[in-house]
């Protein structure tokens, strides 16, 4: 399709999505970033991220809430930008929604393990964000991206086997993923279907590195069997990042509907 396209993004401060952001505001891209803490995104796109204040407000709609809040979700999906004569009841949606929403485990109790913050949270930011696509149905359906995690393939071990033990302990944060990504996979298929197609994104354990490129990543795709290229340790966040930009975002076609999607695997 012809630019600028237009993206939605979700947990944009997070280490992934916000180089992800970054690259798609220096493209011209429309994006609207749903965060709960606006001068957290616009301190870090300005200064991790080198994107000049200009361009963040040409570009860039900024919405504060929370993910599980349907009308914010909404508004992030639904921007004023696109639906100018109809802000509250428009159906041009963005094109591209993407979520890199996360949480981390905490010490909840002195004598237990670390457990995950918000253990659905993953799963309640796509319910929420397919629950505002099926109320208020987008004119072209829009592709839905989502950052996920590699040790979840039903199809077998898909990470080093030095690795198993530690992705034990994240059993809870796992299955938040796997019904995370049950929710888009079948997004699809439903009938309406909220969305036109899915990427989801299984990166390795993630680090704070410096972004290496997407030449150094090597990547494959869950295709009837575990991705078998992409068996590795670490990749980090602005690789993760960069890899959603260029394999995903560049590449997509909005109104295509293709009622698919790839499960893709990412490491060094
Ligand atoms: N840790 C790993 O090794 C690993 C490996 C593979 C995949 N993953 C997964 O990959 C994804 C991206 O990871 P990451 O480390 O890049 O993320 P991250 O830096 O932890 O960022 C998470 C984002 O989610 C936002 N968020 C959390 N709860 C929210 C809520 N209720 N409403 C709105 N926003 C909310 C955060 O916003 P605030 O800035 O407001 O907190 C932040 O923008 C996560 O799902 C993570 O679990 C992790």
């Amino acid at each position: 399709m012809s630019s600028p396209k237009s993206v939605a993004f979700f947990g944009a401060t997070g280490g992934s999505t916000a180089p992800c952001l970054a690259s798609c505001l220096k493209a011209g891209y429309t994006c609207t970033a749903l965060v709960r803490n606006a001068s957290k995104l616009t301190e870090l796109l300005e200064t991790s991220q080198s994107v000049s204040s200009d361009l963040i407000s040409m570009h860039l709609t900024i919405i504060v809430g929370n993910v599980k809040d349907s009308a914010s979700v909404t508004q992030t999906l639904f921007p004023e930008s696109l639906n100018p004569t109809n802000p509250t009841g428009g159906n041009k949606s963005v094109d591209l929604i993407i979520s890199g929403i996360g949480c981390y485990p905490v010490q909840k109790r002195w004598y237990s393990f670390p457990e995950q913050e918000d253990p659905t949270l993953c799963q309640d930011a796509i319910s929420t964000i397919l629950n505002a696509l099926n109320s208020r149905p987008p004119l072209v359906k829009p592709g839905l991206v989502v950052v996920s995690t590699t040790g979840i393939s039903k199809y077998g071990r898909d990470i080093p086997l030095l690795m198993v033990p530690l992705y034990r302990f994240l059993h809870t944060a796992h299955q938040d993923k796997i019904v995370m990504e049950n929710l888009v996979i079948k997004a699809v298929t439903e009938d309406p279907a909220p969305i036109g197609s899915y990427a989801v994104v299984r990166a390795s354990l993630l680090t704070v590195g410096p972004a290496l490129g997407v030449d150094k990543i090597r990547w494959d795709i869950e295709d009837g069997k575990v991705a078998e290229k992409a068996i590795g340790y670490t990749i980090s966040r602005a690789d993760v990042g960069g890899f959603v930009f260029e394999k995903v975002v560049v590449p997509f076609e909005s109104g295509k509907n293709e009622r698919t999607g790839k499960v893709y695997s990412i490491t060094y």
